[in-house]
Formats: structure tokens, C-alpha cells, sequence
């Protein structure tokens, strides 16, 4: 199965940095972009942070909720961009919702300054749960 182009792949880092400009993150003052590239379009999403914590959403469930609210749910690639130093990967949470809609998904990690790494949902996630994991397939 051949990936993304690479102009698909720069589309999503630039969606996913713009994005990034909204994350609502008082807390942390860590903002996250993603954009995920499912059915042909693009879908976004930015961490949301609450005073009550543990109810903040990450950037990326925020872009798979807006991805299933438009009826989507493969995701062929999401791009997921930050003002670290280095690539920050998806946290598990993220992971394993990825892995939901998005076994073959490409996940670019980029920073605003230009860094960049790729990986695979089996790199990320190796061994993961699945549906097929409690119900026979
Ligand atoms: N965050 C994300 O948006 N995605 C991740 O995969 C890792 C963490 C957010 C959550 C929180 O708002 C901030 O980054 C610091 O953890």
C-alpha cells in the first residue's frame, strides 16, 4: 500500500501548525496541532485543556472527533505538531484511539522549528487492543 505524497504530508504539518494556533492549554502553555488526512480531506484538531484536568482533550481525539462527526473513519495519516525541541509523539490515550481508525495510518511528528520524524501505528503501538482482542472477528 503506497502512503501519502510528500505534498499531502507538508498539506497536514501546515494544517496542524495553523491548527495549533487555537489550542486552548492554560495550564500546561504545551499547544498542539493535529490534522488527520481521512476520505480525502483534512480534519483538525487542538488540545483543549480544562481547570479540572483530567477532562482536557488531546489535539489528536479532537481531530478523530471532528473526522467521525463528518461521517470518516479511516484515517490514511495524521500530522501532529508542537513547540518542543524535538517531535512529540502521540501519548497512549492517543495511540490506542488512532489505532481505532488508523492501523495503516502514516503519524508525522514536527515542531514548529522544522523537526520531523515518521512512524507506523505498529511502531507506535506494538501488541495493541483491538476490537478482535474481545469478540471473535
Ligand atoms: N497533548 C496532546 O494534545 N497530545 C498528545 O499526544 C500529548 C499531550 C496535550 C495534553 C495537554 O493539554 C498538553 O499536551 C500537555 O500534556
Amino acid at each position: 500500500m503506497s502512503g501519502p505524497s510528500e505534498a499531502t504530508v507538508e498539506e497536514l504539518v501546515a494544517a496542524a501548525a495553523a491548527a495549533r494556533e487555537q489550542a486552548y492549554a492554560p495550564y500546561s502553555g504545551f499547544q498542539v496541532g493535529a490534522a488527520l488526512l481521512a476520505g480525502g480531506r483534512v480534519f483538525t484538531g487542538v488540545n483543549v485543556e480544562i481547570a479540572s484536568y483530567p477532562i482536557s482533550v488531546c489535539a489528536e481525539r479532537n481531530a478523530v472527533a471532528a473526522m467521525v462527526i463528518a461521517g470518516e473513519r479511516t484515517i490514511d495519516a495524521i500530522a501532529v505538531v508542537t513547540g518542543a525541541d524535538e517531535p512529540t509523539p502521540p501519548c497512549g490515550g492517543c495511540r490506542q484511539a488512532l489505532w481505532e481508525f488508523g492501523r495503516e495510518a502514516l503519524v508525522v511528528c514536527a515542531t514548529t522549528g522544522g523537526a520531523r520524524t515518521t512512524s507506523t501505528m505498529p511502531e507506535l503501538l506494538p501488541g495493541a487492543f483491538g476490537p478482535e482482542s474481545f469478540r471473535p472477528a
